[in-house]
């Protein structure tokens, strides 16, 4: 493991230790995310799980949910919360020594994990992992690069407090889990919306990408069923929430 995977693993282990199920940006958008989940579904792989809300969801859906996450401390937390749910299967793996085995999944989904990893080279990965017809959802953090992201900060940064508030009143994050979380993010770096448009278009050839108000963006990727020629286009959308 190199040296910054250790600190990745060693910042969400000590997070972990403290998770609150809190609302946060990630959980505002879980129903954005269900909603692009085919309908008829199997085999999801949830990359970088984390506690397992999400793949919670998922296990509603699919008959079987693979949940993998770097973070020991994670998996225990997730499997700890997750005893009603017998078709996840929670395994402690760092996805880039991961035997990603082809055409394995229906769907690919990962939240708030991808800015840990090298995007570009991960992805030829999960796309050879998907089913003919398989969908790759991914949810992740998004740097600001015009004056377009400060303006649209007039609306998050108010209405991100109002939703804390309602939210998390009930929630008091002790001093360690604060201290955590800010060493955690003084290493995290993010993709600008023009970095991830040109590593999914060059990656996926025709994806949806999204730009969320709250911080993130959103790319949804259907695997062809046939051979096809890639078409080199990318759908960008800017969504009101
Ligand atoms: C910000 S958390 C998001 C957790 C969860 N998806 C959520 O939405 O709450 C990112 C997670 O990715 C995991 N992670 C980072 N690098 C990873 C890797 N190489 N392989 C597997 N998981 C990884 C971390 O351990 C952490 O739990």
């Amino acid at each position: 493991m190199n040296e910054s995977l250790t600190k990745i693993r060693q910042d969400f282990d000590r997070i972990a230790l403290h998770d609150q199920e809190a609302w946060d940006h990630n959980r505002h958008y879980h129903g954005f995310l269900l909603k692009q989940l085919p309908s008829q579904c199997q085999t999801a792989l949830d990359i970088g799980c984390g506690t397992g809300e999400f793949s919670r969801l998922l296990s509603k859906r699919f008959e079987r949910v693979v949940a993998i996450d770097l973070s020991s401390n994670m998996i225990e937390v997730a499997k700890q919360r997750s005893s009603q749910f017998s078709n996840i299967d929670f395994q402690v793996t760092d996805v880039l020594h991961w035997e990603l085995v082809a055409e394995q999944f229906d769907v690919i989904i990962s939240i708030a994990t991808l800015h840990h990893l090298p995007v570009g080279s991960l992805l030829s990965n999960l796309k050879t992992a998907l089913k003919p017809g398989g969908r790759l959802i991914i949810l992740d953090l998004l740097e600001h690069e015009s004056w377009r992201d400060q303006l649209s900060d007039f609306v998050a940064v108010p209405l991100n407090w109002l939703l804390q508030s309602l939210h998390n009143r009930h929630i008091q994050p002790s001093l360690e889990a604060v201290a955590a979380m800010r060493e955690h993010l003084r290493t995290d770096e993010y993709l600008t919306l023009s970095q991830a448009r040109t590593i999914y278009s060059t990656a996926m050839g025709k994806a949806k990408l999204r730009k969320h108000l709250f911080w993130r963006y959103s790319v949804v990727w259907e695997k062809p069923r046939a051979a096809q020629q890639p078409q080199d286009v990318l759908t960008i959308e800017r969504c009101s929430s």
